[in-house]
């Protein structure tokens, strides 16, 4: 089975050919693995990082202008055809509607054009099963989704089937890492500036916060923790290079902290729910960091469990996790109407509900 995926919610114009492993990882459940075959990802951080943010009109434009040749691309990197594909999936959100629409209406038009199954995928469950192409996770399992746009913890108990046991009640983490980057002077996006920043500066120098630490559901809120670092940071003003790196250390182990408390209590959750997780699963762009990955492997060696976080590549925004989420949608017969909308907002917890 050979699935093109097709992503356009952000400020990444992705298209990826991924195919159906031959080997059950898991023999219980037969859950196999994903085999890329091509992933082409354009970024347009070029393109907004003046603007210190994404603009939602320039990403539209240009996932416009790149989205034919980049298809074109990873088939021919793959060396497939596109009649020899079995399915034609893009994000439908959530996301910039104004770029969504341009993944989607390609995806429709090819689907349309070669007579294949068309695939409407919700781009958080393309985050979310992320693991299973890469290590061939079998469900039931805890995931940590952490990106620009969302946060949560989620128990995922098969395709289509996620229960939130926690969410953001302010920023989500990736949001928090480029406010932080923003106000320490630091490029867009701010992530992994902040973990570079990071890697000569003192953790401890600052006293920051731990927000939400012991609290009994597993929620996040990162703003008091940004306004903390605000008030350190215009305390000390001017700021050297020394102060920007003591700062970004500093709020980095903050967060790490905090995430590893929640993903503890999350995990408290989950066996409420009379499961045992196979795995913790962390996923999205923060989901790069490795403070962060350091952390969750700390926790997830106490509680014996295997932490999976995809290669740093297939962290952030890619079309091999569209295509991939495809083809599991695929297997299940769960194929879309060309009619499927472009949504900007779309829960996981709401996908099965559009089948
Ligand atoms: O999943 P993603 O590529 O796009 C969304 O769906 O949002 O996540 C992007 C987010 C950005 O906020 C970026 O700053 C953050 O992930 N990020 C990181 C790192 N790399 C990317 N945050 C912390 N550390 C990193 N190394
Ligand atoms: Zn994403």
């Amino acid at each position: 089975m050979r699935v093109l995926g097709i992503e356009t919610t952000c400020d990444e114009t992705a298209a990826a050919i991924v195919g159906l492993g031959d080997d059950a990882t898991d023999a219980l459940s037969g859950t196999r693995r994903g085999v890329i075959l091509a992933n082409e990802v354009l970024s347009q951080i070029a393109q907004h990082s003046a603007y210190g943010g994404v603009v939602p009109e320039i990403a539209a434009r240009a996932h416009v202008e790149v989205i034919d040749r980049l298809v074109a691309r990873a088939l021919d990197r793959a060396g497939v055809t596109l009649d020899e594909l079995d399915g034609i999936a893009a994000a439908a959100g959530p996301g910039l509607v104004g770029g969504v629409i341009v993944g989607l209406t390609t995806a429709k038009a090819l689907a349309l054009v070669c007579g294949k199954p068309f695939i409407a995928v919700n781009h958080l469950e393309a985050h979310a099963l992320t693991a299973r192409m890469t290590d061939g996770v079998a469900f039931p399992y805890l995931l940590l989704l952490a990106s620009g746009g969302h946060t949560q913890l989620v128990a995922v108990r098969g395709v289509g089937e996620y229960v939130k046991l926690g969410g953001t009640i302010d920023d989500a983490i990736g949001e928090a890492f480029d406010k932080v980057a923003k106000l320490l002077g630091l490029p867009y996006p701010g992530g992994p500036h902040v973990e570079s920043a990071a890697r000569v500066g003192d953790p401890l120098r600052f006293q920051l916060p731990r927000p939400m630490l012991g609290r009994p559901k597993p929620d996040f809120s990162l703003s008091g923790l940004k306004t903390a670092l605000r008030i350190e940071a215009e305390r000390i003003a001017p700021l050297s290079e020394q102060d920007v790196a003591d700062l970004c250390a500093g709020f980095q182990s903050a967060v790490t902290d905090t995430v590893v408390d929640r993903t503890r209590v999350a995990l408290r959750t989950f066996g409420d729910l009379a499961e045992r997780p196979t795995a913790l699963v962390a996923a999205g762009g923060v989901a790069a960091n490795q403070t962060m990955r350091r952390g969750l492997q700390r926790l997830a060696t106490e509680v014996g469990l295997k932490l999976v976080a995809p290669p740093v590549e297939l962290c952030g925004d890619n079309g091999a996790m569209i295509a991939w989420a495809g083809i599991e949608r695929l297997q299940l017969g769960l194929i879309d109407d060309l009619a499927a909308p472009a949504r900007a907002r779309w829960p996981l917890e709401e996908t099965k509900a559009h089948r």
